[in-house]
């Protein structure tokens, strides 16, 4: 997307266009730049401010690095504060510039780290979470303010969870184009933070295993398979209201226009299933591995057909696939929209395997409704189970977004 002359320095907003989205929540438009010809090209900005956070029905990026942060604050005010300085840090470095003005001092550290200097935003999004913890009695006062669907995740069956890659009171989820741009993100909220949060646990992910838009096309997860095709889409704004956005009905109405974020660290056991028949994988997941066609269809988009039968009367999608499990069908019609990436973080010492997989992120309106009864479904008898571990897993209210000078979590916090 960068063009031989842009540079982060020249680039210029010239916003305003509601036909490019912008006023449209936010999320999901695209700013203009202007190159240094006067010509006007759509360049690698998405805004980040709106009626949302950013980063949600966005189309989802290249990569993700992920942070999930714990609080040393203790008093309200100071985790404003926090959120304060965050938020406008974010909208900086989402516009492609650097945090604060580059100098020659010598005599002190850069405020920038440095690293994504010359780069474009390159569709960086950061969305902010609050994790249950903050609502805890005699840490901030806002035992009143909690959410009723914000608790921590149940156990599910299977579930060999790392407390070290789990949970977090505060997330900062950044996805771009570019892996630097991602990483520069958490990283220098990290630096700003210091003394006040520290990084609990970081995941990067690379190659998206979602789909969130319609001009998307379905990539492949590491098991081959083509992941994201009956997933919400976001521009969908009826969906986003039905399935996403917590509505006016929630009585925390800070949380009003927010969502919740599910984050699963899920490592696949890729050796094993390298070793499994086409068959047998294409029955695990309900589809075909080549086209992404449900086993009843032809097409990656065919409807999936749950009730057709084969000739020996045996379900066609079999009963323990997984998309017939997580499918809506058998989740009283309850959709999430599924936001993942895959990752790869090197080889397993005790056992020499890839301790590869897939980062699951999903949002929703309401945890308790949609990700916790599928999931509970999916540990109990989902084929896949054979072939991955739940490995990490945290859960996080996302506040709406924000108009430009006012801050992430306001409304909470004053
Ligand atoms: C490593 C773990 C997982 C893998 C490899 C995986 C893979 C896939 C694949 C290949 C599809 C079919 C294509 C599609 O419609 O996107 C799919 C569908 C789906 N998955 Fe997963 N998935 C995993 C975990 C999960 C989890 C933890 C959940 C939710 C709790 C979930 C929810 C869904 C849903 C809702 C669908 C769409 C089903 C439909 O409506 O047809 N998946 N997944």
């Amino acid at each position: 997307v960068s063009g031989p002359k842009f540079t982060r320095k020249r680039f210029v907003a010239v916003t305003g266009g509601g036909a490019l989205g912008i006023a449209a929540g936010g999320a999901g438009g695209y700013l203009l730049s202007r190159d240094d010809d006067g010509t006007a090209a759509i360049r690698s900005a998405v805004p980040f401010h709106g009626a949302h956070q950013a980063g949600i029905v966005t189309a989802a990026q290249d990569r993700i690095v992920f942070g999930a942060f714990d609080l040393q604050v203790t008093s309200r005010g100071e985790l404003a504060a926090l959120l304060r300085d965050w938020t406008t840090a974010a909208a900086t470095m989402t516009a492609g510039e650097p945090l604060g003005k580059p100098t020659d001092l010598l005599i002190a550290p850069a405020v920038d780290t440095g690293e994504a200097m010359g780069l474009p935003a390159a569709q960086l999004t950061v969305t902010f979470g609050l994790g249950p913890g903050i609502f805890d009695a005699g840490r901030f006062g806002l035992e009143d303010k909690r959410p009723d669907a914000l608790v921590p995740l149940p156990h599910f069956a299977g579930d060999a969870l790392d407390p070290d890659r789990s949970g977090g009171d505060l997330c900062v989820q950044a996805c771009s184009d570019d892996p630097v741009v991602a990483f520069h993100t958490i990283r220098n909220l990290a630096r700003i933070a210091s003394g006040r949060a520290s990084l609990r646990w970081t995941q990067l992910g690379f190659g998206r295993t979602s789909t969130t838009t319609s001009g998307q096309v379905t990539l492949r997860n590491l098991q081959g398979f083509k992941d994201g095709t009956n997933n919400l889409r976001g521009e969908d704004k009826a969906e986003m209201e039905k399935f996403v956005w917590v509505g006016d009905d929630e009585p925390q109405a800070w949380l009003r226009g927010g969502t919740y974020l599910v984050a699963r660290r899920i490592r696949m056991h890729v050796e094993i299933w390298d070793n499994s028949a086409l068959g047998d994988q294409q029955n695990t997941i309900g589809r075909y591995k080549l086209s992404g066609a449900p086993l009843t269809g032809v097409h990656e988009h065919d409807v999936v057909q749950l009730d057709a039968k084969q000739p020996d009367g045996k379900p066609v999608i079999p009963l323990n696939a997984h998309i017939r499990l997580a499918g809506p069908a058998g989740n009283g019609g309850e959709r999430i929209l599924r936001r993942g990436y895959s990752f790869a973080d090197g080889i397993d010492p005790e056992t020499g395997e890839l301790d590869a997989g897939l980062f699951f992120v999903a949002f929703q309106r309401d945890p308790r409704k949609q990700f916790i009864p599928i999931q509970r479904r999916l540990a109990a008898s989902d084929a896949l189970n054979e072939y991955i571990v739940h490995t990490g897993s945290a859960l996080f209210a996302v506040p709406p977004g924000v108009e430009r000078g006012r801050s992430i979590g306001e409304a909470l916090l004053g």
